[in-house]
């Protein structure tokens, strides 16, 4: 593609060797016309972002991620147009995990995305491609990224994500991806009734051009107008995808989407953290049982304890049967974990079987207590969306919307 404009480019760093690697880069490359400026300090850069409000930062990154947050708090204040992106040498970290792991905290952080140094002509183009033929959000904010968790098995994280996501994207269409990050056993396909053509893995094959455009090919539609992006469909294509890749997924998703809404498998494994940690909310599910209860405590303490901010994590009570013997009610879950119980859906014998004929049970059934509970998760979800973003469309569900459910 062509790429008919001029670009402002600042570059950061504190010395040369970025200017002259990107000018090299830009020399080689017909048709892109730039203009670039080079501070060599985060106050000129501050300085020359306000006069200048260039489209572009590209910054060296080192191991300080605190560097790195002031740096894009910086230009969200003074050049909200800006796309902020990290230069780095690889040996500037000491191992691939390292790597990695400042990449996602640089995503959570609002960086955009990464050049590896020295700079291809190539990386670059495709960059400057991605970044200006994905459609940048307008009100500026990114959309909310929801990540559905449990280390246990069959507590519900799959049918709460899939039903949410219906829920949402009934108030939103075509404004909610549902990314089914259970890679090994991956279900939302058939929850949805879907075939999809692509999977994750795709998207994982294309970050270098992934863009907005490509990512909504790989998804599929459901009638709901809700987007998937299906789990691989072997196990070996599972094992490709690492903590990075999802991540550089979901952090393009939210910059095209209102909501991504993340299923995942049961093991806090460094796929699941990378989601959870790029997540506004990690909806974390237990079932009534007490020795699950018990072991959702641990999980949540472990959470806390790994820097997963307690304010993104909301407890869920599924499956919950208010006349079954010795099973845990809200407020007993509340007592053994710390957390309160921020939504309760009750345990619906509909769902098994609309699970097995692909109708979700919350576009299927009105007035039950299984949809007010996944009412009650998407109200939850939605008051985290900054105040600039709440124009967006909404649907006939609106007016369906359930008075708040009583906890029993
Ligand atoms: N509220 C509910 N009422 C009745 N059945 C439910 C409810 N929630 C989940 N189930 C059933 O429990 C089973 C497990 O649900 P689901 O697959 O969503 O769990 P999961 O946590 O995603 O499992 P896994 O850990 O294997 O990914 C399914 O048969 C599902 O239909
Ligand atoms: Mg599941």
């Amino acid at each position: 593609m062509t790429l008919d404009r001029t670009f402002h480019i600042l570059l950061v760093s504190d010395d040369r060797a970025l200017e002259s690697e990107v000018g090299a880069a830009l020399a080689t490359l017909p048709g892109v016309r730039a203009v670039t400026v080079h501070a060599s300090t985060l106050r000129e850069a501050v300085e020359t972002a306000r006069t200048r409000q260039p489209d572009v930062v590209i910054f060296q990154m080192d191991s300080d991620i605190e560097k790195v947050r002031t740096l894009t708090r910086d230009m969200a204040e003074t050049a909200p147009g800006a796309r902020v992106i990290a230069a780095y040498r690889r040996d500037a970290f000491p191992d691939p995990e390292a790597e990695s792991g400042l990449i996602i905290q640089a995503l959570r952080a609002q960086v955009l995305d990464f050049l590896r140094m020295p700079i291809s002509a190539q990386e670059l183009r495709q960059l400057l491609e991605r970044l200006f033929r994905t459609p940048h959000r307008t009100s500026g904010a990114a959309g909310l990224v929801t990540t559905f968790f449990s280390h246990k098995g069959g507590v519900g994280k799959s049918t709460l994500a899939v039903n949410t996501a219906c829920l949402l994207a009934r108030r939103h269409p075509d404004r909610v991806l549902l990314v089914d990050a259970s890679l090994q056993l991956g279900v939302c396909a058939p929850m949805l009734d879907l075939e999809p053509d692509y999977t994750v893995r795709d998207a994982a094959g294309e970050l270098d051009r992934l863009d907005a455009t490509l990512l909504q090919r790989l998804t599929a539609r459901h009638p709901s107008g809700l987007h998937l992006l299906a789990a691989p469909s072997t196990l070996e294509a599972a094992t490709e995808i690492d903590d990075r890749a999802l991540a550089r997924i979901l952090a393009l998703a939210r910059r095209s989407y209102d909501h991504v809404v993340v299923d995942t498998f049961p093991l806090l494994d460094a796929v699941v953290l990378g989601a959870l940690d790029l997540s506004d909310t990690a909806v974390i599910v237990t079932s009534p049982a007490v020795p699950v209860v018990t072991s959702t405590a641990h999980l949540l303490e472990t959470l806390v304890g790994v820097g997963i901010d307690r304010n993104r994590l909301a407890l869920v009570l599924n499956q919950s049967h208010p006349t079954y013997m010795g099973q845990a009610g809200p407020a007993d879950v509340a007592a053994r974990t710390g957390f309160d119980v921020e939504a309760v859906v009750a345990f619906d014998r509909r769902v098994p079987a609309s699970q097995s004929t692909g109708q979700p049970t919350v576009l299927a059934t009105r007035g039950r207590s299984f949809r007010r509970g996944i009412a009650r998760i998407a109200d939850f979800v939605e008051a985290r969306r900054p105040v600039a973003m709440r124009e967006a469309p909404t649907a006939d569900v609106e007016s369906e919307r359930e008075p708040e459910v009583q906890l029993p």
